[in-house]
């Protein structure tokens, strides 16, 4: 029995009751233990070690008995160790490139495809779009999840896709004026990029066609929101998910309320865990994200730690759970001289200073004992022509901005737009850390 009055468009589970999502979760999350057990001999020696066994799962909260899995699993049974179906029956593969050692390989079913452009759609729907939109893609293609997870969810909801993927700034921005398109789903960082090359061609990024951005794949504040919706004069809505778990689409936040992607809970079991213990906290507490997965065929995930720190919080829109913001990564913390900070918080920093753009970069260095911290930034293009001194004064403003609100003393570089390295995959590098190991 749904709960609430029928919202056209919306599949039904979207504002189902919440006693018919956690059922149709408690039946999922049988079948996926099962699954992984029978299938995975690395679940079999976990959930074994672990004295527990998939008939143990009475109810939802029973998860917090099973082990955890991490990337070093998958690390260790790479390539295909983790799949739980013959080789012949996936259809297709993704990696993630670690930034040391061997990638971490997933795979999919043709089932696993199907849910996956379903919810990709679903998301698509949920940041305002509709079948007919126009969508240019600007996450990278190939092993990386985010062009073809966008692609084939784009597809699904029946939008005319614009294959573009990642780089290639000016033909990117040449296609958004020539196409047309309602939407762009890239990172938040990248579309920064765009932006600014709009500017540099004479072209008003207000006036583009752009309704809709979706962005996500790296961490972003309310500020950078706030900054690239005034910028563009679009709806920049939040999409979350990682390739081990599915891909972009796990969670994505609603146009209406832009208050957090929702979990599409009938595809996944979210968890927020101690980062230290591995305990459940309460909803509302922040933590580490824990995922379980409930239809994967060919790799199930058994409360995946993403090292994700967020909170889980009341469904509103939709009859499911969202997540907050993503304050950064359990091992994206920097401790600096004894201070702990996140990337993000630097962000809020230099957002709030308007002639310096959305382009931050923090190297660590060390000279004897002490930790060094210096913040890049640029100014914004049409700052370009600010004196040296009134570019000093603006680290100063900067520098002390971090020192009060985040504790820490850092040198600031303010520098001409464009010194600020930006990647080719489109996440951007935010921490250069050249400690001594
Ligand atoms: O980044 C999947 C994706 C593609 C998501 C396109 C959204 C859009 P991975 O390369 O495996 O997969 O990286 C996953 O990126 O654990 C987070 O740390 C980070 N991340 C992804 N989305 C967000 C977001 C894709 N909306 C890792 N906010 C995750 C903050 C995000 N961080």
């Amino acid at each position: 029995m749904s709960n609430t009055v029928s919202k056209p468009g919306l599949d039904p589970i979207e504002h189902a009751s919440r006693d018919e999502i956690e059922s149709l979760q408690l039946e999922r999350l049988k079948w996926t233990l099962a699954h992984a057990y029978q299938h995975v001999p690395h679940y079999k020696q976990a959930f074994d070690a672990a004295g527990v066994h998939p008939d143990d799962l009475k109810q939802l909260s029973d998860i917090a008995k099973f082990p955890f899995t991490t990337k070093q699993d998958l690390r260790d049974n790479y390539p295909f160790g983790m799949f739980a179906v013959p080789r012949e029956q996936v259809a297709r593969v993704h990696a993630s490139s670690g930034t040391t050692g061997k990638p971490t390989v997933v795979g999919y079913t043709a089932q696993d495809l199907d849910n996956w452009a379903s919810l990709v759609a679903r998301s698509i729907r949920a940041a305002g779009g509709k079948p007919g939109d126009i969508v240019h893609v600007a996450y990278g293609y190939g092993l990386f999840t985010g062009g073809l997870g966008a692609h084939y969810g784009a597809e699904r909801l029946g939008c005319t896709v614009i294959p573009m993927s990642g780089g290639q700034t000016e033909k990117q921005v040449q296609l958004i004026s020539d196409f047309r398109p309602d939407i762009i789903m890239v990172t938040p960082s990248y579309f920064c990029n765009i932006v600014e090359e709009q500017r540099r061609q004479g072209i008003d990024p207000r006036q583009s066609s752009l309704r809709i951005g979706i962005f996500g794949a790296e961490p972003w504040t309310a500020q950078m929101r706030q900054d690239i919706e005034t910028e563009a004069a679009i709806d920049a809505v939040d999409i979350y998910g990682l390739s081990e778990v599915m891909g972009p689409g796990v969670a994505s936040e609603c146009v209406e309320t832009k208050d957090g992607p929702v979990v599409w809970e009938d595809h996944f079991y979210a968890e927020i865990v101690d980062p230290e213990t591995g305990l459940p906290v309460a909803d509302g507490e922040s933590g580490e994200l824990v995922f379980t997965s409930l239809t994967k065929e060919a790799m199930p995930i058994v409360r995946y730690r993403t090292r994700d720190l967020t909170r889980l919080l009341a469904p509103t829109s939709r009859s499911m759970r969202r997540i907050g913001k993503i304050t950064g990564r359990s091992d994206d913390m920097l401790i600096v001289r004894g201070v702990n900070l996140f990337p993000t918080q630097v962000e809020e920093q230099v957002l709030k200073i308007a002639q310096l753009a959305p382009h931050y970069q923090l190297v660590l260095t060390r000279s004897g004992h002490l930790d060094d911290l210096e913040i890049l930034t640029e100014v914004r293009d049409e700052f370009a022509s600010l004196a040296e001194a009134e570019r000093e004064a603006l680290g100063k403003q900067l520098q002390h901005a971090v020192k009060s609100y985040i504790g820490v003393t850092a040198r600031v570089r303010v520098a001409d737009c464009g010194f600020v390295e930006r990647t080719l995959t489109g996440k951007a590098r935010r921490v250069v850390d050249k400690r001594p190991r």
